[in-house]
């Protein structure tokens, strides 16, 4: 599973060192490709080349592609029983030397699969070189990169689920508090703050499904497509598929070693989640700034200033804010790597993974962030409740009453209502504050009876249609929020 505590994986010793740009490694040919090869690559040709300082994350995928690579070739014939056992031991101690940050990463070996090979070699001789038998690099990575964005998802799935939980649990304890609903940033009507919560659970539900229909399209297997054409070797690639966890095996060979829109798919979903966190983060700085008052962060969720002592800054909500970008760029990365591509590999597509990588360690973080903000936050419901009193948010309920009660066209109704705020502004008051006679004034059907309508209570609660902000409602809607999280 997809771990960012994993960001870094084992401790690593590597890498390209900086050299003059003319100079030569003074390493001899590539062993893995060298028989046309006389002399080794100049430094910067190794250091623009080399892909093994941030595609060792990938290093679990390539080597359970390998296992199940090996055990084919081994079923099928293709290799022997002895080869096969011997390149299944020196895989699990490859696994176990990167895993203790022992494996030594070499920048001259490239990438994570050449870096394993030439490990494999060490550790077990010529048997080794049998497991890149009907197999290339191009399948290899693309099948080790499938791996990877699945498990990603998954790992993301679950942060995306915990910051709904903490927002249900947060929207549960506020069902009946009520805050302003705005529409362009100006008090619109009144909501409970339970409801404006709840509408951000729902785009995060939106975000996990389609988490889960990427999955469900990426989760073929591209292995044995080899280069780019399929092999002459008689190996199974329904079994490899199989042992892997994916359905089939690619259907065409030379899409399989090509197609990276599983990763732009990925990436477009962090990208939009991103965005969804970005707005939340908004409205929580909206919320904190003093003008609003209307939460707190405990200084576990906040920062001073070094020269202003009274400030209390929600930092971790700005940086949310601003790393929708980093996703947003990450999308854009790859598509412009991706869009002049022939078919079908080419180096070009060793830029993939960066902008992946950082994608999901970016959605991770804001999940994560987001959620122990959502904790952590305390509401302040008097100040929230006085906001709501502010700014004439009962006009809609006062008009809907007028054409329910007195018969009037809703247009009709809105200008009353309208002449009544302008009262009310001109008297310092809300409209539930206006006398009767007031009313009257403006017009003269209107009765004692309009004031069950006008306060911000009875106006959230008679937001009853399905959906709708009324206390009722959104227990219910909490109540079936929580049936269809897993
Ligand atoms: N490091 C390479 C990548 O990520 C692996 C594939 C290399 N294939 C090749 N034909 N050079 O794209």
């Amino acid at each position: 599973m997809y771990d960012a505590a994993r960001r870094q994986d084992a401790p690593i010793a590597i890498m390209t060192k900086k050299t003059p740009t003319s100079a030569a490694t003074g390493a001899a040919a590539n062993a893995l490709w060298g028989g046309r090869f006389a002399a080794g690559p100049a430094a910067v040709m190794q250091e623009i080349n080399a892909s093994i300082d941030f595609d060792r994350r990938l290093y679990r995928q390539d080597l359970a592609g390998s296992r199940a690579h090996c055990r084919m070739l081994v079923a099928q014939k293709i290799i022997s029983a002895e080869d096969g056992a011997a390149i299944l031991r020196g895989l699990d101690e490859i696994e176990h030397q990167i895993d203790s940050g022992t494996f030594v990463f070499a920048a001259a070996l490239e990438d994570i699969h050449l870096n394993i090979e030439a490990r494999l070699k060490e550790r077990i001789g010529d048997a080794a070189g049998r497991l890149h038998t009907a197999r290339s690099r191009n399948d290899q990575v693309a099948t080790d990169f499938r791996l990877w964005v699945r498990d990603a998802i998954d790992g993301l799935t679950t942060s995306i689920i915990a910051l709904q939980r903490a927002l249900l649990a947060k929207a549960e304890a506020h069902v009946d508090t009520v805050l302003p609903g705005y529409t362009h940033l100006q008090a619109a009507q009144p909501v409970t703050f339970g409801h404006h919560l709840l509408a951000y659970a729902e785009m995060l539900d939106r975000d996990r499904s389609r988490f889960a229909d990427c999955r469900k399209r990426l989760n073929e297997s591209p292995l044995g497509a080899a280069a780019l054409a399929g092999t002459s070797f008689p190996i199974d690639r329904h079994q490899t598929a199989a042992a892997l966890g994916f359905e089939r095996p690619m259907a065409n060979s030379m899409d399989a070693v090509s197609a990276r829109d599983f990763a732009a798919e990925f990436l477009s979903v962090c990208a939009i989640s991103g965005v969804h966190l970005s707005r939340l983060a908004e409205e929580i700085t909206i919320w904190m700034s003093p003008a609003f008052g209307f939460i707190a962060l405990s200084d576990a969720f906040s920062t001073g200033s070094s020269i202003m002592p009274q400030k209390r800054n929600p930092d971790a909500a700005e940086l949310i804010r601003a790393k929708a970008g980093r996703m947003i760029g990450d999308l854009a990365t790859l598509l412009i790597a991706l869009k002049g591509l022939a078919l079908t590999y080419a180096k070009d597509m060793q830029e993939d993974k960066e902008p992946v990588f950082d994608a999901a360690d970016t959605l991770h973080l804001g999940l994560t962030a987001m959620a122990g903000m959502i904790g952590d936050m305390t509401v302040n419901a008097t100040a929230m409740r006085a906001a709501a009193e502010r700014g004439f948010m009962t006009a809609t309920d006062l008009a809907d009453w007028l054409v329910r009660r007195l018969g009037l066209p809703f247009r009709r109704a809105h200008e009353v209502a309208g002449r009544l705020v302008r009262v009310a502004e001109t008297k310092g008051c809300d409209l539930a504050a206006l006398s009767l006679a007031d009313m009257q004034a403006v017009e003269s059907g209107i009765t004692r009876e309009v004031y069950d309508v006008i306060t911000i209570e009875r106006a959230v609660a008679s937001r009853t249609s399905y959906g709708g902000t009324a206390p009722a409602r959104v227990r219910e809607a909490i109540a079936a929020f929580k049936e269809r999280l897993p």
